[in-house]
């Protein structure tokens, strides 16, 4: 594919983009491109700099360097010193809590977009009917916005949002603000429209699920740079740091040294005395003695009580069972083998108790090497 039909599939692209306040540099040399239909999510703690980087798509915040193109249109270039109005960005936006106006009626919600744009009132009528019906709220125009349940204020959220047909939708953490019950409901129903209607969407937030479920590609952010890129399966299975491990939910992080030349496609890092994984990585081979860290998911951890039901290929340890937590649909125990301590999920009714000796089995295609 040439440049120019890959710009064409491209409905926003960011090149090095970089926001100082003041001396402070709060997005430091971001790049990414989202393709048309498609929804990218940044994922990163608070602070990392997510907000402002839609504010800088959205034209609410200016850059100090870089550049950003939406759909065919030029939107910001530091170099050539040029920066377009908000308003002409094309730009759909969906905030935190969804900021609909409970004393207009659903239609009004809707059209406002179209009133600031002062389009022809036949225009505005039939957009807001056609939008409103795809997001399945065709019923809705004349019913008061302040009768809408959660599900229905999103749905005239991401309808506001849809109506003047923008290259891109921006989402900021619109989930954040609900209890886990309608978060999951909503972020569910979210995804039912996306499928329906196909929008572009750059999606903000902390949630790993969110970002998981909801994205075609996820990009990790800490500290205003770009820390991985990938879509959710891959960054889920194969972080490449410490960083993205930790955020993605994995709780055994040792740090050790890469202690042996790679075989069979693995390597062998030692974490503490006598305490050598062998793992998986993905990139260049690491010199000898490299700084790295190991990284386990917790229910891949195998705990049995006899040495006898040794696993094939598996690491095997001795280890002591230090806590047990009941978390419903599993039992989190913490382990300590050898200097370390572990967590290992398990199956609910598993019978390892506080105090007893077990036996430890991690397979080495569980262990992912990263960088620290
Ligand atoms: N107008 C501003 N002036 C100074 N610092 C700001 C301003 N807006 C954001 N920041 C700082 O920039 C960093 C990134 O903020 P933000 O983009 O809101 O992060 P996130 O959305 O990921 O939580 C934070 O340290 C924040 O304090
Ligand atoms: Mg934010």
């Amino acid at each position: 594919m040439s440049r120019l039909e890959q710009a064409a599939q491209n409905a926003v692209e960011i090149r090095n983009l970089t926001k100082k306040f003041g001396s402070v540099t709060v997005i430091d040399d971001v790049s990414f491109t989202v393709k048309r239909g498609e929804t990218v999510t940044l994922l990163g703690p608070s602070g990392c700099g997510k907000t402002t980087t839609l504010r800088c798509i959205a034209g609410l915040e200016e850059p100090t360097s870089g550049f950003i193109q939406i759909g065919d249109t030029l939107a910001f270039d530091g170099k050539a010193n040029f920066e377009l109005e908000p308003e002409k960005r094309n730009v759909g936006m969906v905030f935190q809590s969804y900021a609909i106006w409970p004393h207009m009626t659903v239609g009004e919600n809707v059209r406002f977009p179209l009133d600031i744009k002062k389009l022809p009132q036949k225009e505005r009528r039939d957009r807001v009917a056609e939008i409103l019906k795809s997001v399945g709220l065709g019923d809705y125009v004349d019913r008061p916005a302040s009768q809408l349940s959660g599900g229905q204020q999103q749905r005239v959220a991401l309808a506001r949002a849809l109506v003047f047909e923008p290259s891109v939708v921006l989402f900021d953490e619109p989930l954040s603000n609900l209890d886990a019950n309608l978060r999951d409901h909503m972020r569910n129903e979210l995804q039912d429209l996306q499928a329906r209607i196909g929008f572009t969407a750059i999606y903000v937030t902390h949630d790993q699920r969110e970002a998981l479920s909801l994205s075609d590609e996820v990009i990790v952010m800490n500290g205003g740079r770009i820390d991985q890129v990938g879509p959710p399966e891959e960054v889920f299975a194969h972080p490449k740091t410490v960083f993205t491990a930790r955020f993605l939910g994995c709780s055994n992080i040792f740090k050790g040294r890469m202690s042996a030349p790679q075989e069979h496609g693995r390597l062998s890092i030692s974490v503490a005395p006598e305490m050598t994984f062998s793992g998986r990585h993905h990139g260049d081979e690491p010199s000898i003695g490299t700084e790295m860290a190991v990284v386990i998911r917790s229910n891949k951890i195998r705990i049995s009580q006899s040495q006898g039901v040794a696993e094939a290929g598996a690491q095997h340890f001795a280890g002591l069972v230090e806590s047990k937590v009941f978390f419903g649909s599993y039992v989190e125990y913490g382990l300590r083998i050898g200097g370390l301590h572990v967590k290992a999920d398990c199956d609910v009714g598993t019978p390892y108790n506080v105090g007893e000796n077990v036996f430890v089995a991690i397979h080495p295609s569980d262990c992912l090497v990263v960088r620290v």
